[in-house]
C-alpha cells in the first residue's frame, strides 16, 4: 500500500536512508520536508506495515522533480521501485504536471535501468555533480498524452461469468462476477450445457455492468482478453465470442488468457511477485507445482497422476450426502472434527499428487459404516481427509523447493480457499516469501484474468479472430 509520509514513519525511513545513500538526509531535513516545504510530497510503501521504499516528489508548476526514491536494502530487485516510481508518476500526472525531472548517478546501473523502463531520457550529464566526483544524468518523462493501458478481460471457464477492467499499473477499474452455484448445486456439481446456457444468458449484463463501473467507454481500452483455456469447451466459447466481438467491433488486439496463469498474477494485486517463483495450483480441475522463471515461462515439476484436489473434496462431500461444491464444507466440518479415522497417505514418488486412492478409501469407509448401521461422525472424516490430503501437498511444495529454490511462494486456484491448507502454508513455510491470495480472489473472477492479461500485453503476445478455445490448455503453452 503507498501512502502520504508520516512522522511516525521517520524510523524506518532514516534507517533505509542511511544504508542507502552516501549523504543521507536527516530526521530534521525530513521533517522539514514533511511541515514546511509546501512543494514537497513523500510517500511511503508498506508491507504489513514495514516501510519497504519511499519517495519525494518537488511540485514546480508544469514540472515535477522526483527528488528521493529508494527501496530497502532486503527488498530490492522485488519490483517495489518499479510500483512506487509509477504511482509518483500517476500522482504528477493527476496534478496536471507535464514533466518529470530526476538527477541519477551515472554509475548506479540498476536505477538507470528502472528509469529508462520507465520512458526516462538522458537530457545532459552533469559533470562532478556528487561529492565524490562521480557525474550524473539529469533525465525527462513528459507526462501529456502518456496513458496506462487499460484492459478489459472476461472469464467465463466454469460456473462464474465475470468481467473487469483494470490497467497496466494494476488500478483496477471495475470487477464484476456472478456465479451460477445455486443452480449447479441442484445437481450436485457443474452441468456443462447447463453452464453454456446461463454464461450466455448472463455475459452482455455482466460486461455492460463492468463498463459502467469503471465509467469508461470501451473505447478506451488497449486490448480485450478472455479466458482461452484449460475449462469447460461450453463455457469458453461463450467468453470467446464476447470477447472477440467487442474486439472486431471496437478494433482492439485480442488476448487469450491461460486460466491457472489468471490465478496465480491475481497475487499481483498483492505485492509484486519475485522470480523464480513456485505456485502451488489447487482448484477442481488441477493440482500443479509449476516452477515459475519469469512470466514467460512457466514449468510443471509435478501434476495430480488422477483427481484434483478440489474434484476430491467435492467428491467426499458428496459421499457423506453434502451439498456442492464440497470444499467450503469440508472445510467448515474439519474444524469440529478430531483425529478418529485412519486413511491411507497417497504414495506417490517424485513430486507427483494422486487423491483418487484417498477418495476411494473414504467411500469405502462409509460404505462399510453405513452397512454396519453405524452413523459417520462427518466432522472427524472431514478431518481425516483433510489431514492427508493437505499434508501431500506441504510435502511434496517442500520437495519441490528443495529441488527448485525461489524467491516467492504462491497458492492459488479455488483451493487456497482452504483454511486449515493456508494455516499449513503459514506454519510450514515461514523460512519463504509466502503469498496467500485473499479470499475474494481465492474463486473464480476476471480481475485474474486482467492481471495475467497485463504480461500478455507487455509482449506482444495477442490472439487472431481464428483462435480455439483449448478446454485442456496447459500452462506451459
Ligand atoms: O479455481 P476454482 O474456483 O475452479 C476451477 O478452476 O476448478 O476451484 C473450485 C474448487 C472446487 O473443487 C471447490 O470445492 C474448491 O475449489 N474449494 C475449496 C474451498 N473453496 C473452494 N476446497 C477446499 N476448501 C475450501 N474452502
Ligand atoms: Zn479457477
Amino acid at each position: 500500500m503507498i501512502e502520504l509520509l508520516k512522522i511516525e514513519d521517520l524510523d524506518q525511513v532514516l534507517s533505509i536512508e542511511e544504508s542507502s545513500f552516501a549523504k543521507p538526509w536527516n530526521r530534521q531535513y525530513f521533517i522539514n520536508e514533511i511541515n514546511n516545504n509546501e512543494i514537497s510530497e513523500l510517500y511511503v510503501y508498506k508491507e504489513d506495515n514495514q516501510v519497504v521504499a519511499y519517495g519525494e516528489l518537488w511540485f514546480m508548476f508544469e514540472n515535477c522533480d522526483l527528488t528521493k526514491l529508494a527501496v530497502k536494502e532486503s527488498e530490492r530487485r522485488r519490483g517495489y521501485g518499479s510500483r512506487m516510481l509509477r504511482y509518483l508518476i500517476n500522482v504528477a500526472k493527476e496534478k496536471g504536471c507535464e514533466f518529470m525531472h530526476l538527477e541519477v548517478d551515472v554509475n548506479n546501473e540498476k536505477a538507470l535501468r528502472l528509469y529508462q523502463k520507465n520512458g526516462f531520457e538522458t537530457l545532459r550529464t552533469r559533470k562532478s555533480y556528487y561529492e565524490n566526483g562521480d557525474d550524473a544524468y539529469d533525465m525527462m518523462k513528459g507526462l501529456i498524452g502518456i496513458e496506462s493501458r487499460k484492459i478489459l478481460a472476461i472469464e467465463s471457464s466454469c460456473d462464474e461469468t465475470a468481467c473487469a477492467i483494470i490497467d497496466e499499473d494494476l488500478t483496477v477499474y471495475s470487477s464484476v462476477v456472478t456465479s451460477q452455484i445455486d443452480v449447479h448445486a441442484r445437481f450436485g456439481g457443474v452441468i456443462p450445457e447447463v453452464a453454456s446456457r446461463m454464461h450466455v444468458e448472463q455475459i452482455s449484463t455482466i460486461v455492460k455492468a463492468a463498463v459502467d463501473q469503471a465509467r469508461i467507454n470501451i473505447d478506451e481500452v488497449a486490448a480485450i482478453a478472455y479466458t482461452i483455456g484449460p475449462g469447460l469447451i461450453g463455457s469458453l466459447h461463450v467468453g470467446g465470442i464476447a470477447a472477440k466481438a467487442l474486439s472486431f467491433f471496437y478494433n482492439k488486439p485480442l488476448i487469450g488468457v491461460h486460466h491457472l496463469k489468471g490465478h496465480i498474477f491475481i497475487n499481483e494485486l498483492i505485492k509484486p511477485l519475485s522470480y523464480p517463483l513456485m505456485a502451488l495450483v489447487v482448484s477442481g480441475g488441477h493440482t500443479e507445482l509449476v516452477y515459475i522463471e519469469n512470466d514467460q515461462s512457466f514449468k510443471i515439476i509435478g501434476t495430480t497422476l488422477d483427481d484434483a484436489i478440489g474434484e476430491a473434496y467435492d467428491k467426499v462431500a458428496r459421499v457423506m450426502h453434502e451439498a456442492y461444491p464440497g470444499g467450503p464444507v469440508i472445510d467448515r466440518l474439519a474444524k469440529e472434527g478430531k483425529p478418529h479415522y485412519q486413511l491411507p497417505t497417497p504414495k506417490v514418488d517424485g513430486l507427483n499428487f494422486s487423491f483418487s486412492g484417498l477418495k476411494n478409501a473414504v467411500l469405502q469407509l462409509v460404505k462399510k459404516e453405513e452397512a454396519a448401521g453405524n452413523t459417520i461422525n462427518k466432522n472427524d472424516l472431514a478431518y481425516a481427509f483433510q489431514e492427508v490430503a493437505l499434508n501431500s501437498l506441504i510435502r511434496k511444495t517442500r520437495m519441490a523447493l528443495e529441488q527448485y529454490p525461489c524467491r516467492n511462494l504462491v497458492i492459488a486456484g479455488g483451493v487456497a480457499a482452504n483454511s486449515r491448507l493456508r494455516e499449513k502454508m503459514q506454519e510450514n513455510f515461514s523460512d519463504m516469501d509466502l503469498i496467500l491470495p485473499p479470499l475474494k480472489y481465492c474463486t473464480d473472477n476476471a480481475l485474474m484474468i486482467a492481471c495475467a492479461a497485463v504480461h500478455y500485453l507487455k509482449h506482444d503476445k495477442f490472439v487472431g479472430m481464428d483462435a480455439s478455445s483449448m478446454p485442456s490448455m496447459s500452462i506451459e503453452d
